[in-house]
């Protein structure tokens, strides 16, 4: 691995918005370090120089191991995408339906992985002195859901882990931003995309038009992975067609 290559993190990385970043920092001129609970997918999305393994993002011996294992395969981390996350089967409704072990899974994998992730990593990135930490929250961290009162809450909180990184890594050389997109047409969204009626009802209350598609997700975390918009710290950014601002 030579100096001038950036080494990218992507968490997530087999599938939709993940999958699509991944081959967009490929393509940016990024080394991956790719982890999910798929691994063959993230073997795919790592390409042949990256690092590809099986990570838990809920689980602190995976997540431990994995960024070791990155680290010593790469020797550095310039940028961690905290991309993993889950909505919740369809019991994960209204509150008072939510059951425990179904709020405690989604708030496992969209809380705690991002505060495990970025814990195992912020150290790699204060020796280095840089480091930038994009966490893919959703416009759900801003505004509530409805229906999806587990993936809003945790939503909302991984925005405030962003925010709290940006304020406590700032001085390390270390920047962390959120992007909160609305909804994009992935594996996780498909279920409700793929039925015509359900599709409309969605993008009639978009101002665009359209849901968003992977790519349009990965163009904003390449654009922010660049360096190009140094002095952005603690942003929240919002690529949703217009939905939030209805
Ligand atoms: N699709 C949307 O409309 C939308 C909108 C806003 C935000 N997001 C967020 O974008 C991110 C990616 O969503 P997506 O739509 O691409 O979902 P997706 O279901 O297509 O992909 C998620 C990936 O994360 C992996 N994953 C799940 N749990 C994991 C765990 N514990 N450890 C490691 N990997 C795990 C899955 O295996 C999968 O490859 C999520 O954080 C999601 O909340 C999605």
């Amino acid at each position: 691995m030579t100096a001038e290559h950036r080494v990218a993190l992507v968490t997530g990385g087999a599938s939709g918005i993940g999958l699509a970043t991944c081959r967009r920092l490929v393509a940016d001129g990024f080394v991956l370090a790719v982890g999910d609970l798929d691994a063959n997918g993230a073997t795919d999305a790592a390409g042949p120089q990256g690092y590809a393994a099986v990570l838990d993002v809920a689980d602190e011996a995976s997540v431990d191991a994995f960024v070791a294992a990155a680290v010593a395969k790469l020797g550095r981390i310039d940028v961690l995408v905290n991309n993993a996350g889950i909505t919740g089967d369809r019991t994960a409704t209204v509150l008072h339906s939510t059951p425990v072990t179904e709020w405690d899974r989604v708030i496992a994998v969209n809380v705690r992985g991002p505060f495990l992730m970025s814990r195992a990593v912020l150290p790699v990135m204060v020796a280095q002195g840089s480091g930038h930490v994009i966490t893919i929250a959703s416009v759900a961290g801003q505004v509530a859901f409805p229906g999806r009162s587990a993936y809003t809450t945790s939503k909302g909180a991984a925005l405030q882990l962003a925010r709290s990184i940006a304020v406590d890594y700032a001085t390390s050389g270390i920047r962390s931003n959120a992007v909160c997109p609305g909804m994009a047409h992935t594996p996780m969204t498909s279920w409700r995309l793929d039925v015509p009626e359900l599709r409309e009802q969605i993008e009639a209350r978009i101002p665009l038009g359209t849901v968003a598609s992977p790519d349009d997700v990965a163009d904003l975390v390449s654009v922010l992975a660049s360096d190009r918009l140094h002095y952005m710290t603690g942003a929240a950014l919002v690529i949703d067609g217009g939905y939030t601002t209805l």
